[in-house]
């Protein structure tokens, strides 16, 4: 059954266009957003979900125009039904997840994303999430090479975020292979002298990525000619479907790094792809760097 065939007959018309029809699942929770003229309806939202989904535990309700913490990437969540506590374990790709969705980012509208980029990962390959919340990609990754050597940096400043993903590595048994890193990724990757290292960077903060983009670039292998890397380097972009939402990114990316290094290396766009619309006429997208170091 739909959501809007359940309220038939419980909300008006005018009601009914207001409803955010999309929800996420996480775990045994359902997020969903809610319009402000729908918040005396908050109720009776909840009881048609929960006909919908009878096995969820709890509905909790996020302000359709809520502010997202800018450093966390948390919004404020409200249980509108079912249990107060939202802490949970969602399922992805044979991975567990354990979190607290009020208190870390987390969506499962990723998961296309994150198999996406751990099927391009080559064996031994060293990586470095550099916004790694509660570890989601860096694990993907290291399940899908069970066989090999290979070490994933994972650093999250959000100190939620970081607990989490400590007892999501041991949950997935992935101890010694993502390693969980507390703090500021411009600091820490100075202190633990990971400059010249990386075989791939990851940079899943859409909305900061470009300004730590020379950072992820020093981060890949560096001393002979040839080295590099590839960089998953994520953007915001706005404007209609069948603009071309990749030209701004694109430019960007090109801009930052050329002012930094010149004709010191070569980059080129291995692939470029819309991940997940975020709002009316804006997406994230991601771009796969392919950067070679020329000297
Ligand atoms: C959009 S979330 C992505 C999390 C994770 N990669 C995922 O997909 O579930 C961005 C994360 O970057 C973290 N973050 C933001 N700025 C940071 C910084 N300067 N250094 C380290 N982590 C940062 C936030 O705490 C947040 O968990």
């Amino acid at each position: 059954m739909q959501l809007k065939e359940a309220l038939s007959g419980l909300l008006d018309e005018n009601e009914l266009k207001k409803l955010v029809k999309s929800y996420d699942i996480v775990g045994d929770i359902l997020i969903i957003k809610i319009h402000p003229d729908l918040e005396s309806k908050r109720e009776i939202l909840a009881e048609a979900l929960h006909k919908i989904y009878p096995r969820v535990r709890t509905i909790a309700a996020v302000p359709l125009y809520a502010h997202t913490d800018e450093l966390y990437r948390t919004r404020d969540l409200e249980v509108i039904w079912g249990d107060e506590n939202i802490e949970t374990t969602h399922k992805e790709s044979g991975c567990f997840f354990k979190v607290n969705p009020e208190h870390v980012f987390f969506s499962p509208r990723l998961s296309y994303e994150r198999m996406r980029i751990a099927k391009k990962v080559l064996a031994g390959e060293t990586i470095i999430n550099m916004f790694s919340g509660v570890g989601c990609f860096s694990i993907v990754i290291a399940k899908m090479q069970p066989q090999t050597k290979m070490k994933i940096y994972s650093i999250d400043v959000n100190p939620y975020a970081y607990e989490y993903m400590k007892e999501n590595i041991a949950l997935n048994k992935m101890e010694g292979r993502v390693i969980p890193v507390l703090g500021d990724v411009r600091e820490e990757l100075k202190k633990l002298e990971l400059e010249g290292v990386a075989d791939r960077v990851l940079m899943p903060l859409p909305e900061e990525a470009h300004s730590l983009l020379p950072l992820a670039v020093r981060t890949l292998k560096s001393g002979n000619e040839g080295a590099g890397g590839v960089i998953h380097y994520y953007d915001v972009s706005t404007g209609r479907k069948g603009d071309d939402l990749f030209n701004v990114p694109i430019q960007r990316a090109n801009g930052i790094i050329s002012s930094a290094f010149g004709n010191s290396l070569r980059m080129e766009i291995e692939e470029k792809r819309i991940v997940r619309s975020v709002a009316p006429r804006k997406y994230h997208v991601v771009l796969d760097l392919r950067v070679v170091k020329m000297r």
